[in-house]
């Protein structure tokens, strides 16, 4: 008989879905990776078909799991996510009633300015840690219910279900036996109140969300429910679930109060652990659940910036200046500088510590010298100047200059960028062997709950670093290109401070 020694990870991101297979060891057996189709129906809304979604996972995930050597070695399965993403289905029949409404999507910015105006952030604030932004799911899901026929009195009657993208995979795989969520993924929607752990009926009010809608809320590991014996030929149990960027975060072993690390994938988020405390930040930072793991939770101080390897995509998909993000590398090594160049993608407004819906992307500038080299890098450096403004504002907060950063994701695959983002936080730059921490995360938590793992120390030991880039850049040089980045910003926004 085979062992079961392997976790199957899934990560199901804004661009990509992931299937991974590691061993005890977590080594890597096996990849498979589908890009799928981004909706944007009007300028500033962003959808995903919610059944592609789900062709994509259920093909990923076998693909992974034959490569490793069949179902036989799969001890059970983690599921990470983007998170803020909705979907409401039908109960019965497992359909979705409308298209996911993805987390960069402002289509309810007028409401949530509304509710703003009404004074009503504070309260919602100090409940969630988060802010009246379209960004969260809460505004979403009301605008599906307001606007599809008859889906706020199905709801009301108990028959829809809704969920964020963890939470609709777990329906789907468990063949519609389980409807629950974890508390991650739950603290991002703004209807849970981080305190009690549990979605919050000032909040549901606020919304205007009927409660029996919502999944249940469950820690990031344990049992979740065994999948349908049809999907992979034998029932897998299913015992790890995160948003992603809280899966990186057990990823990147940030389990010690003050450790911190930064995400580039579609966009970048920088946690930092706050241990059992939440923190509420003063600079319009969120408050987040980083994980809880048998029954204790450690909270996290989050940045949110909403472009990050997007701004490469773009100068690959929307200019056709590259045909592979890699060259960037290259191209940001060709040139001196950017050449006074900057670049604001506020393609879909701009995220901490701004939070401004309104805002949109930027560049200026150019001359006649300007190049697609200074492009290029005026469109990486941009993603380090944002990581260095949620650093500043944390440690305005309060929170200890962490010595070390660790990064994950594409772009920490660059080593020019690397190197840039060393210079300007003026911190070290630590990178793991295995860029694949959300991934990584998520099979984390499966297998300490299958007992793959022991104990977070284990996973802390599995850890591994690539490299690490120290600061060197001549400080005066910095501040000036510090300065130039903030004038960029002020011009980006739509009511200039
Ligand atoms: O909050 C959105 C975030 O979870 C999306 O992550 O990896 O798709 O950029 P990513």
């Amino acid at each position: 008989m085979t062992e079961k020694t392997c976790i199957l990870a899934i990560d199901q991101g804004t661009t990509s879905t992931r299937s991974i297979v590691f061993d005890r060891e977590a080594r890597e057996l096996s990849l498979a990776r589908r890009e799928f189709r981004q909706h944007y129906p009007q300028p500033g809304w962003v959808e995903h078909d919610a059944e592609d979604i789900w062709t994509d996972v259920v093909d990923t995930a076998r693909e992974a799991i034959e490569q490793a050597g069949g179902v036989g070695r799969i001890a059970g399965i983690g599921i990470t996510n983007q998170r803020e993403t909705v979907v409401i289905w039908d109960r019965a029949t497992g359909k979705p009633i409308h298209r996911a409404i993805v987390w960069q999507d402002r289509r309810t910015t007028a409401l949530c300015a509304k509710l703003k105006k009404e004074g009503r952030e504070k309260d919602m604030r100090a409940r969630t840690g988060l802010l009246l932004d379209p960004y969260f799911s809460g505004s979403k899901i009301a605008w599906i219910l307001d606007h599809v026929d008859g889906a706020r009195a199905r709801a009301e009657k108990g028959e829809l279900a809704c969920g964020t993208i963890d939470s609709f995979l777990l329906w789907r795989l468990t063949d519609g036996k389980v409807h629950a969520t974890d508390i991650t993924n739950a603290s991002r929607t703004a209807l849970c109140n981080i305190h009690t752990l549990s979605w919050d009926d000032e909040l549901l009010a606020l919304f205007g969300v009927p409660r029996a809608l919502l999944p249940e809320i469950r820690d990031n590991s344990g049992p979740f429910g065994e999948t349908d014996p049809a999907i992979f030929g034998r029932p897998v149990a299913i015992g790890g679930m995160a948003g992603d960027q809280h899966a990186a975060m057990v990823g990147q072993a940030c389990f010690a109060e003050g450790m911190a690390k930064s995400t580039y994938g579609t966009g970048c988020f920088m946690l930092t652990n706050t241990g059992e405390t939440p923190v509420a930040s003063q600079n319009r930072l969120l408050t987040t659940i980083g994980y809880r793991i048998g029954g204790k939770t450690t909270y996290a101080l989050e940045g949110s910036i909403f472009v990050a390897g997007a701004a490469i995509k773009w100068l690959r998909d929307g200019l056709h200046l590259i045909t592979h993000a890699s060259q960037t590398d290259d191209m940001a090594t060709r040139v001196e500088d950017s050449h006074g160049v900057y670049m604001v993608p506020g393609f879909v407004g701009l995220g901490a510590p701004h939070w401004d819906p309104n805002a949109r992307g930027l560049i200026c500038g150019l001359t006649l010298g300007s190049t697609q080299a200074h492009l290029a890098r005026a469109a990486l450096e941009s993603v380090a100047f944002q990581t260095y403004d949620l650093a500043h504002a944390m440690t305005e907060d309060g929170a200890a200059k962490a010595q070390t950063l660790r990064i994950d994701g594409g772009m920490s695959a660059n080593d020019w960028f690397c190197q840039f983002l060393a210079n300007m936080l003026q911190v070290s730059v630590q990178r793991p062997k295995n860029l694949e921490t959300t991934a990584l995360g998520a099979a984390f938590l499966a297998g300490l709950a299958t007992g793959i793992w022991k104990s977070l120390d284990d996973v802390a030991a599995i850890w591994a670093e690539d490299r690490i880039f120290e600061p060197k850049m001549d400080p005066a040089l910095r501040k000036t290109m510090l300065a130039g980045w903030h004038d960029a910003v002020r011009r980006t926004l739509s009511s200039p401070a």
